[in-house]
């Protein structure tokens, strides 16, 4: 039983207390973005108030403060994933380290006839920087289809690896369905077939205990945003032999040791992948947010969210009409639904007037969409500093406006 005060935690974060429309906020968007704790906010405020310099550049105090901060901040994340620092390059956010993974890593390897196995539930950014890399080698992308609870068929997925599958991409958990899919499992047959994986943790980092490192996996990547970060944060892991081996990404300042004319030596990793200069008040920004959510408890997350959306899914099923997408056993807080004969964004657009936040659209996810057979859908994503009343107000305000649009 969890000694967790949640109410107490809710009040960490200043935003959840404004009202919208005359109403009192009730926000079910985290899987968009999260809302940002005090810590979060003090620490990216103090570091500009305090501490503001470029970062492994200057030898004067501030220099080496900011330096210190931003490099503590890379600590903290690494720990709270259980990988090591070396091996953790800190980017703007998901759509970066896949780009990055797709360029530096594959690019080079790919050729003719080599297939990339995706899945049905991919966001796009784990589809079409796949597309852009399949376009220039000639290899070829293929989606493994889902089940009608929609968990990933892993018989078809099983079937479809040879070793002329160079790379897996997967969500760890589907920004539409709410899937949690089997990586540690999934990553253990791939490695069989020596094929190269890279998981897509934007929606699972923040919601549960992940061991990056006993997964198995190739390459981990994440989104600081979505786990009470400031925006344009992330970060990327891979297998340090691969990152050693890969050749840079974006070329410039601090990712070099030294530069010539004649030819430039990189920096080692993390730096060869972390030109210019970086997001640095961002990232001890993200290291403030890790620190916060492990002074909570990942696994006291993990609970709280698994009552909540029992609860909501409840509810929610009582609503005549509605249709709730993902019905997977292992499920993240996040419910897509459709009611009959009420377009997604005009029910949004309704619950927006209650005060209520939820996400409507195709939650860049066009293929499982086109999948599923809706143009799209209402997201409702709940965080641990969502309540049971909040979910009681959804609810009532979907059988409202329910009403309104039949
Ligand atoms: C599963 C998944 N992957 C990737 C992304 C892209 O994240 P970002 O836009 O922060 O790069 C998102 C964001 O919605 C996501 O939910």
């Amino acid at each position: 039983m969890s000694t967790v005060d949640w109410a107490a935690v809710r009040t960490d974060f200043p935003l959840l207390s404004r009202e919208v429309n005359g109403k009192p906020l009730r926000y079910f968007d985290t899987a968009n973005t999260s809302q940002k704790p005090h810590v979060v906010i003090e620490a990216t405020d103090a570091f500009y108030r305090l501490h503001n310099a470029n970062v492994s550049r200057a030898v004067h105090t501030l220099g080496s403060e900011a330096t210190e901060a931003y490099e503590a901040a890379r600590k903290s994340i690494a720990a709270f994933m259980n990988v090591p620092a070396n091996s953790l390059i800190l980017t703007s956010g998901t759509t970066f380290g896949i780009n990055l993974v797709a360029y530096a890593w594959a690019l080079p390897r790919l050729k003719a006839g080599d297939r990339i196995l995706l899945t049905r539930m991919e966001h796009h950014a784990n589809i079409v920087p796949w597309q852009i890399i399949a376009e220039r080698t000639g290899a070829v992308v293929e989606a493994i289809d889902l089940l009608p609870d929609g968990s990933l068929d892993l018989n078809a997925l099983y079937a479809a690896m040879n070793d002329r599958v160079k790379l897996l991409g997967l969500t760890h958990v589907s920004n539409v369905l709410g899937t949690v899919n089997p990586v540690r499992d999934i990553c253990r047959e791939a490695r069989k077939h020596g094929i190269t994986t890279l998981v897509d943790g934007s929606q699972a980092l923040p919601h549960m205990p992940v061991d990056v490192a006993s997964l198995g996996c190739d390459f981990y990547v994440a989104t600081g945003h979505k786990m009470c970060g400031p925006t344009g944060t992330g970060v990327l892991w891979g297998r340090k032999a691969l990152l050693d081996e890969m050749p840079p990404f974006i070329g410039g300042g601090e990712m070099i040791k030294e530069v010539r004319f004649e030819g430039t030596v990189f920096n080692d990793v993390p730096g060869k992948f972390e030109a210019g200069t970086p997001n640095i008040a961002g990232h001890v920004g993200l290291g403030a947010a890790v620190r916060y959510l492990e002074s909570i408890g990942m696994a006291n997350i993990q609970a709280r969210e698994a009552e909540l959306l029992a609860y909501a899914t409840v509810k929610l099923s009582e609503i005549e009409g509605l249709h709730i997408f993902g019905t997977a056993k292992d499920k993240a807080a996040i419910i897509s639904f459709a009611i009959e004969g009420a377009h997604a964004h005009d029910l949004a657009t309704l619950l927006d007037l209650e005060g209520i936040a939820v996400r409507s659209g195709q939650h860049c996810a066009h293929p499982l969409m086109h999948y599923l057979g809706v143009s799209a859908t209402c997201r409702a994503s709940i965080a641990f500093y969502n309540t049971h009343e909040e979910i009681d107000a959804l609810a009532t305000a979907i059988q409202k406006v329910r009403k309104l649009l039949q």
